[in-house]
C-alpha cells in the first residue's frame, strides 16, 4: 500500500486528550490488516538499513509497532514502561509530553553494553518522549542514533529535538 493510502487510514480527533489537540489515532491504522502489515514491513526496512542490533518501543503505543517490527526482524525487543509496572530493579527518566509530563523506566540489564538500539513510536511530537528514551538507553550503555516512526507532527519540532540529542529520525507520514 502507497503512503497516501496508509495516511488516509489514521483517524483524527479533535479536542482529544484536551481541547486544542487534534488526535492522530493509528487504532484504525492497526485495525486494517494490509494497511498494518504494510506500516511494519516499511519500519522493519528502516531499522534493517540502521543496522541496529535490538529494537525499543515506548509504553504502549511503541508496543505495537516495536515488537511487531523486532519479532519480523528476529531482534531483541526493550520495553520502555510507564513508571511503576516493571517488577525488577530499574532506571528512569521524567519528561515533558505535548499535554502532560510523565516518566519512564526501564530494566538496565536488558542492554548489552555498546549495543546498537533503534526506537520505534507510533508518533513523534515534541519529541519528548524519544529523547527521554535515548537518555535512559544511554544510561544504561546502548548506542542510540535512530529512532523511526509511523507518524510526524513536523509543526512540532520533534525531528530536530531528536536531532540535537544525537538521534536520526523518519517517520512513514506526516501530519501538520
Ligand atoms: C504518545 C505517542 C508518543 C508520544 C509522542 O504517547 O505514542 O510516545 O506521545 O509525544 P512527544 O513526541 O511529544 O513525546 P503517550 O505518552 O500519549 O502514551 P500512550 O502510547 O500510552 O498513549
Ligand atoms: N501524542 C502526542 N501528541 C499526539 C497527537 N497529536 N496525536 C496522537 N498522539 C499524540
Amino acid at each position: 500500500m502507497a503512503p497516501h493510502e496508509l495516511k488516509s487510514l489514521v483517524r483524527t480527533i479533535p479536542d482529544f486528550p484536551i481541547e486544542g489537540i487534534q488526535f492522530r489515532d493509528i487504532t484504525t491504522l492497526i485495525g486494517h490488516g494490509e494497511g498494518f502489515a504494510a506500516t511494519v514491513d516499511w519500519l522493519a526496512e528502516r531499522v534493517r538499513g540502521s543496522g541496529a542490533e535490538a529494537i525499543a518501543g515506548m509504553e504502549a503505543r511503541g508496543f505495537i509497532f516495536g515488537a511487531s517490527v523486532a519479532a519480523k526482524l528476529a531482534l531483541p525487543f526493550l520495553p520502555i514502561r510507564k513508571s511503576g509496572k516493571l517488577p525488577c530493579e530499574t532506571i528512569g527518566v521524567d519528561y515533558a509530553l505535548e499535554y502532560g509530563s510523565d516518566r519512564l523506566e526501564m530494566d538496565p540489564a536488558s542492554v548489552v553494553s555498546g549495543q546498537r538500539v533503534a526506537m520505534v513510536d507510533d508518533l513523534l511530537a515534541t519529541g519528548g518522549t524519544a529523547c527521554a528514551t535515548a537518555t535512559l538507553l544511554r544510561k544504561a550503555g546502548a548506542v542510540v542514533e535512530h529512532a523511526f516512526f509511523v507518524i510526524d507532527l513536523p509543526d512540532l519540532g520533534g525531528a530536530k529535538k531528536l536531532s540535537e540529542c544525537g538521534v536520526a529520525t523518519a517517520a512513514l507520514m506526516e501530519f501538520e
